[in-house]
Formats: structure tokens, C-alpha cells, sequence
């Protein structure tokens, strides 16, 4: 029997059949890579699979990103994807610099969440819980991971991410796709040189400080005993 169940792995066979064998064990589990707009993706997007009904009134935004990242430090990262009219979602997300290069290690928190060929993307356990949270989290649906900056600072990042919120018919129709991206830079790991100027300058002044202090007190001193 067809039921929509049956049809949307029809799909997804005919999907994976026809897109070839790079994506082959993709499916069940998760979207291919190199799908969430970055520049790694080359601007491509779940587009390529999912009819995008255009116009949704929904969002997804990166929770949780840096203004100025600290080399070595772990940040956990939200992926919140909403939608008035939807019922869960999925979504891609990579830490990405102006080449493209992936930068940083990411990691998952729980099972909703893999990690693939330098992206991080939902599971099929991830989108089962997003829809059984969805309207506890107020028509949404939230990612949680990991990512590690670099032991050395790399420079500006972007942040970008993917959300896919879905309708829940077990097909690629019908769908609303939202993308974004955030950028961090790193925090300065030493005082630049002119910072470093203005250190030994306060430092100096503090020196000449104490010693004329010093030397008054020792004066004060001198005349008392002589009085
Ligand atoms: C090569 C084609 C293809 C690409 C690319 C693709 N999808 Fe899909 N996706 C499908 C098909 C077909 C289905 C329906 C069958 C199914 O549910 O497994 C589907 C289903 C889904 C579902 C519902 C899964 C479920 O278990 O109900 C989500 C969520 C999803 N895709 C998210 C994404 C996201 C996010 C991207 C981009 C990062 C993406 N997909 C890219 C073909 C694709």
C-alpha cells in the first residue's frame, strides 16, 4: 500500500538513485553536504531538492555566536528555525572562512545532530524531536551543537546555516527554506605594538610616581627628627 510514509521514501530512493552515488547512504539520516548557501556550498542550497515555496513568514537565526571569538574555546551553538505555518524542520550549518576553508571542529550534543564532510546537519531522530517540540518552543525548532575555535586565530569567520522547515508529508514539496549567516572575528591574542607602548607608558609613569612619593615621605621624615 502507498501510504505517504511509502511514497516519501519512493522519493527519497528515486532521489538517491538519480543523484548518483556520492549521496548514497545520505538520505535516511540527513541531507547531502555543501547545501546551506556558504561559499564552501558555492551558494547552493536544499533548493536543489526541495520546491522552496517562497515567501515564508518564518526565520532562522544562530544563537549563541561570539562577536570576538577566543582561540581554543568551545562555544555551543543553537540553530533555531521557526515558521507560523510549519510543523518541524532540519537544517545545515558550517564555520566557514572567506575561502571557504572550514575552520574549527565541530561537535553534536545528542543524536538529533550529525556531523558531514565539514557541515553539521539534522538526523531523522533530530526531526522526529522537532516535531514533537515544535509548539512547546513556540512554532520552532532548535539545534544544539559545538564548535571549537582554532588553537590560533584565523581571522574573520562566517557562520552560516541552513533551516528547512518542513511540513511533515514525507516529500520534498511544500517546504520553506531560510538562510543565514553571522561573522566573528578573533580576539587579539597579544597587545598590538601600540598597545604595548601605552603599557610601558603607564608603567614608567607609575615608577616616577612612587620614587617622588618615596622620596617626599623620606624628606617629611628628615625634617620631623630634625625638629
Ligand atoms: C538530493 C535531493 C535532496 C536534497 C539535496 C535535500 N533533500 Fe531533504 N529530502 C529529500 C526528499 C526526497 C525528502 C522526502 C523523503 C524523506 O522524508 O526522506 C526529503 C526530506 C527532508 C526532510 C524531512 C525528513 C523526514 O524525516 O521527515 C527534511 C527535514 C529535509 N529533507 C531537510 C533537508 C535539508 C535541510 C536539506 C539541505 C541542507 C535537504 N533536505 C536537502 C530530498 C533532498
Amino acid at each position: 500500500m502507498f501510504t505517504a510514509r511509502n511514497l516519501g521514501a519512493v522519493a527519497c530512493f528515486v532521489a538517491v538513485s538519480t543523484m548518483g552515488s556520492s549521496i548514497a547512504v545520505a538520505f535516511s539520516g540527513g541531507p547531502p553536504p555543501n547545501l546551506n548557501g556558504s561559499t564552501a556550498s558555492g551558494g547552493a542550497t536544499c533548493a536543489q531538492c526541495h520546491q522552496n515555496s517562497a515567501g515564508g513568514a518564518g526565520s532562522v537565526q544562530i544563537l549563541g555566536v561570539p562577536t570576538l571569538y577566543e582561540p581554543g574555546a568551545t562555544y555551543t551553538l543553537t540553530v533555531r528555525i521557526a515558521d507560523p505555518i510549519q510543523v518541524g524542520a532540519g537544517y545545515q550549518f558550517s564555520v566557514e572562512d572567506a575561502t571557504g576553508a572550514f575552520i574549527g571542529t565541530l561537535g553534536t550534543l545528542d543524536t538529533g545532530s550529525q556531523l558531514n564532510a565539514g557541515f553539521i546537519n539534522h538526523t531523522s531522530t533530530g526531526v522526529a524531536t522537532s516535531l514533537t517540540n515544535w509548539v512547546s518552543l513556540g512554532n520552532a525548532a532548535e539545534y544544539q551543537f559545538t564548535w571549537q575555535a582554532p588553537a590560533t586565530g584565523a581571522g574573520d569567520l562566517t557562520f552560516w546555516a541552513i533551516g528547512n522547515a518542513i511540513d511533515d508529508s514525507f516529500t520534498n514539496q511544500g517546504d520553506l527554506l531560510y538562510l543565514t549567516n553571522k561573522t566573528a572575528g578573533a580576539v587579539a591574542p597579544v597587545p598590538t605594538v601600540s598597545e604595548w607602548g601605552l603599557v610601558v607608558m603607564l608603567i614608567t609613569l607609575l615608577t616616577a610616581g612612587t620614587i617622588i612619593m618615596v622620596r617626599q615621605r623620606s624628606r617629611a621624615l628628615l625634617v620631623r627628627s630634625r625638629g
